[in-house]
């Protein structure tokens, strides 16, 4: 529909400005006026008037149209700006067109080419409008997009971590089951974690796999509830029956942790954590890289914080001599390079 679209008319020709004012009003056209560039500029500023086409003359004092098309493009790029040129300056028209303009018409101006003219310019400016409101319906959904994917993406991780945080949890719990059976060893499963951990860190080791190391080492010893109170706590070395049956809790923890789904990349920790470098270990008599290193990570560990607690057949050992006993070990039950790090880097430092 043309009625009442707005077209503002810059000319300092006051003659041409009515006979144009005359013949858009008569076609249903609201008309403004503006009688220099400068005037136009302000017009335009005050915000509160904004036109859906521009007919701008192109020879004026102050602002030319040349010089008023760019500054025009720049701040109303939407609004189609139509030239009005001298019959004989064809030239200047052209040009004004690569410089922006919509279109140029020649004076003196026929009604017919300015009534087509506009209606052309006002379907442009229909078009770019509708365009702009996509573009910017568009940009508003991607930035609504990229924000719920940002609070999904947080409520996922924060969801995560609870669930780590609880699984945890119960883990130590699970842990701190043993040690109430085994009066020797309380606190032993978290320190085995934490030194675990702390040699992990000189390891080239993904998150995951150190979470997997830290499950681990605090379950290494949960088969230990299958076997009898009383064998845990024997003051005496124990002879080969008994020791049989001990041995027996790498096997019995693989077994009760394999029904959690969740546990299985631990269960190869729990299974091995007494097998030897020399192959001379228990359950399964592997040897060397046989065993997983995150095994013998807590191997080496388990190792150490059994020998600086008291246990029902001796007491603790001082520190320099647990270390002695870790370094006569190397290679024999213990991965040298892990021994080595594990003094060199004094990890048990985290535990004491
Ligand atoms: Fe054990």
């Amino acid at each position: 529909m043309l009625q009442h679209r707005k077209i503002l008319i810059i000319d300092d020709d006051v003659s041409l400005q009515k006979v144009l004012g005359i013949q858009l009003e008569n076609g249903g056209y609201e008309s403004s006026v503006a009688e220099s560039g400068q005037r136009a500029l302000e017009l335009l500023a005050e915000g509160s008037y904004q036109p859906e086409c521009i007919l701008s003359d192109i020879k004026m004092p102050g602002l030319s149209g040349l010089d008023l098309l760019p500054l025009l493009k720049e701040q109303y790029p939407l609004v189609p700006v139509v030239m009005l040129t001298a019959h004989t300056d064809l030239e200047t028209g052209l040009k004004a067109m690569r410089s922006g303009a919509y279109d140029y018409i020649t004076k003196p101006v026929r009604r017919q080419t300015l009534f087509e003219t506009i209606e052309r310019a006002l379907q442009y400016y229909d078009v770019e409008q509708e365009n702009n409101k996509l573009k910017e319906e568009n940009r508003r959904y991607q930035e609504n997009l990229e924000r719920n994917i940002e609070e999904r993406t947080r409520e996922v991780i924060d969801a995560y971590q609870a669930l780590k945080d609880t699984n945890l949890a119960v883990v130590k719990v699970l842990a701190e089951t043993i040690e109430a059976k085994d009066q020797y060893t309380r606190g032993h499963c978290n320190r085995v974690r934490m030194l675990s951990r702390e040699l992990a860190s000189h390891y080239n080791l993904s998150e995951q796999e150190i979470e997997v190391l830290e499950y681990g080492a605090l379950l290494h010893d949960i088969g230990k509830i299958g076997i009898p109170e009383k064998l845990l706590n024997k003051c005496d070395i124990l002879d080969k029956e008994e020791k049989a049956v001990f041995e027996d809790h790498t096997v019995i923890g693989e077994k009760i942790l394999s029904i959690i789904e969740f546990f299985n990349p631990c269960l190869t920790i729990v299974r091995h954590h007494h097998e030897r470098w020399d192959g001379s270990g228990y359950p399964d008599g592997l040897k060397g890289e046989e065993i997983s290193l995150l095994s013998r990570i807590v191997q080496v560990c388990d190792s150490f914080d059994a020998m600086t607690s008291t246990r029902p057949y001796r007491g603790e050992l001082p520190l320099d001599e647990a270390l002695g006993e870790l370094k006569k070990g190397r290679e024999s039950q213990f991965d040298a390079d892990i021994v080595d790090l594990f003094i060199a880097q004094k990890i048990y430092r985290c535990v004491l």
